[in-house]
């Protein structure tokens, strides 16, 4: 069973008949990244809150707000072919039909989670953390889910919930899910829509550099320096935002005794800015 709420006083009477459920947040326009998330919230939970909110707060000024994709009807023909695939489930879908559903004009908190909020991409993005940080605020407090899914394609965007959910003691689970990529090697991002082929063909050039990377470090620290040094070669492109090696944990710079670290980067494509990540797990020699 599929339920589609518009408001959030059907969702506060739908939430008191539920237990235990998963969660997972979007901005509608799904593909098969989104439902991935579904599909394991599913398999964990039989009661699936899933929103679709295009969340205001989030989009700078110059970014466009009005023009992200709005596509209901396509969404929720995806969610209920994912929900068919687990008999007895429910999945209680809020799209609310105004923003003030969720953010009521008698509220004007924001969450902000200093440092980690104004770091990389949020020096690029002033204010988007905390955009991002509010609405996930509120709408855990609308569907008080036990674990909540989030792809790591954002990866710093998992940092911050992560960090607003301990520093608030929420009681949620956070459950970072793997980038889901076209067999090219390309992350599924609902901006690929705006590329042009020849835009589409030339984007490979983001996974390539970290897969490139990856395999330069090979999960041994004593390559770090070399993958360093690529990393500044490869920046003379400067249609890189960023390309940077973190620790995975702690998202410092300093990587000298990291044991996980993350290679993030935005390459601008045209106007569209391609946001991906890889993972690499380090050994460290024996002192
Ligand atoms: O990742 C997204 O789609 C959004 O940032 C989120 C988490 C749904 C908040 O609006």
């Amino acid at each position: 069973m599929v339920i589609l709420l518009r408001t959030t006083q059907e969702l506060e009477a739908e939430r008191s008949k539920d237990s235990t459920v998963g969660f997972v947040p979007t901005m509608g326009n799904l593909h098969q990244g989104h439902i991935s998330l579904l599909e394991c919230a599913l398999s964990e939970y039989s009661t699936v809150y899933f929103s679709i909110f295009v969340n205001p707060k989030q989009f700078g000024p110059n970014e466009d707000f009005n023009r992200y994709p709005r596509t209901l009807e396509h969404d929720i023909s995806l969610i209920e072919k994912a929900q068919s695939k687990f008999p007895n489930s429910k999945v209680v879908v809020y799209s609310p039909l105004d923003p003030k559903e969720v953010f009521p004009e008698s509220s004007n908190q924001t969450i902000s989670v200093l440092g980690l909020s104004t770091d990389l991409e949020g020096k690029i993005r002033p204010g988007h953390f905390d955009g991002v940080a509010t609405v996930v605020y509120r709408l855990f407090k609308l569907t008080k889910p036990t674990t909540a899914y989030f792809g790591l394609k954002d990866y710093q965007q998992y940092l911050v919930i992560k960090k607003m959910v301990k520093d608030l003691n929420m009681p949620v689970k956070i459950q970072g899910m793997p980038i889901i990529r076209e067999t090219d090697g390309l992350a599924l991002s609902s901006l690929n829509q705006y590329l042009t082929p020849e835009q589409k063909e030339a984007s490979l050039i983001l996974s390539k550099t970290l897969k490139s990377l990856h395999n330069t470090i090979s999960g041994k620290s004593e390559n770090l320096a070399k993958a360093q040094k690529l990393i500044q070669d490869y920046l003379a492109d400067k249609n890189w935002n960023y390309l940077e090696m973190r620790d995975s944990e702690t998202f410092s710079r300093d990587i000298s005794f990291s044991k996980n670290i993350t290679i993030l980067a935005v390459y601008q494509m045209g106007t569209t800015r391609l946001l991906d990540n890889m993972q690499v797990a380090l050994s460290r020699p024996e002192v």
